[in-house]
């Protein structure tokens, strides 16, 4: 049966440890020299309805490097270009590719896509979630904390997309999770209550920064306006310039914190230019990491066992 990563929520926490494995032993391999080419003759579309640098680059090179072959599809197939209804395309590609890697705005229209597909759809970021974007920063937690559980990660900003693929991934792998956002900027409260619901990890929401960081093994932020969101950039920063990232915050952690952010990153916004490139840095990691989780990624769903 087919695979999609829509949410977090569609994964084990066997499946998070399949991907793990798999994109650290690529990875290793990949910095050995060794190519290999477990997808030959494999094809990834792509359809891109908002911009991306990271993740449309490294979704194509995985592709690539494992011998198969990326079709970017841009925007122009979903429905707004000729006003197809996206089951009729979405039945149609599943007859030429292998896979899909979707982003887009609505949630609704990727699972719409991934009803009607006969092959995996990837969620490459919606409005509500940024699945494949948290895999691989818990691969980057494993390389410089060596584990995922029993320690505290700390979200420190707005309660976004990203917030959201962290909170179901605490859910299904039992993480320490305190996310400190301002009033008013919360995960959203049904994602939040469906994580709590399940029972698994310490899912925390507070709105204190400072204190959220006290005990922090890992700090990560985003953007304090996403993709759809830009023009309220103006009137978000005076409410989120405590949760900016910066020496100071940083002095109410402790020395061996590591600071995560999924990039684009606005310095002086969320993060401080000294931060970003100091020391406790890890974020060039994160988005190296992209490229060797999406081979794995690519690699046990376009290969299924049945
Ligand atoms: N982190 C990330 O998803 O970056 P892009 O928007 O450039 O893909
Ligand atoms: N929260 C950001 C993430 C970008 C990778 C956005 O949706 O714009």
């Amino acid at each position: 049966m087919k695979k999609n990563i829509l949410t977090l929520l569609d994964l084990t926490a066997e499946d998070f440890e399949a991907f793990f494995e798999r994109a650290i032993e690529l990875k290793k391999r990949f910095k050995n020299g060794i190519r290999d080419k477990s997808l030959a003759g494999k094809t990834l579309g792509l359809i891109f309805d908002k911009p991306s640098i990271r993740t449309r680059v490294s979704f194509e090179a995985a592709m690539a490097q494992l011998g198969g072959t990326p079709i970017f599809i841009g925007a122009e197939a979903p429905r707004m270009a000729r006003n197809e209804p996206v089951r009729d395309i979405a039945r149609v590609l599943s007859n030429y590719l292998d896979g899909l890697a979707i982003r887009t705005y609505s949630q609704d229209l990727l699972d719409e896509f991934a009803e009607f597909t006969s092959i995996p759809v990837i969620n490459a970021l919606t409005d509500l979630y940024h699945p494949c974007q948290v895999i691989s920063d818990i691969m980057t937690v494993i390389e410089h904390k060596g584990r995922y559980k029993d320690i505290n990660i700390v979200w420190v900003g707005d309660g976004n997309n990203v917030s959201h693929s962290w909170i179901n991934a605490a859910a299904v792998l039992g993480l320490n999770l305190n996310l400190a956002c301002p009033e008013g900027y919360s995960p959203d409260r049904q994602i939040l209550e469906n994580a709590l619901g399940k029972g698994v990890g310490k899912i925390v929401v507070t709105s204190d920064p400072v204190e959220a960081v006290k005990d922090a093994d890992v700090i990560y932020t985003d953007t304090w306006a996403s993709m759809g969101q830009e023009r309220e950039l103006s009137s978000r920063r005076h409410v989120f310039e405590p949760f900016q990232i910066n020496k100071a915050l940083l002095k109410n952690a402790p020395d061996d914190v590591i600071v995560m952010h999924c990039l684009p990153a606005h310095r002086g916004n969320e993060i401080s230019e000294e931060v970003l490139e100091g020391p406790r840095s890890v974020v060039w990691d994160q988005s190296e990491n992209k490229l060797h989780m999406h081979k794995a990624i690519l690699d046990i769903l376009l290969n299924p066992k049945t």
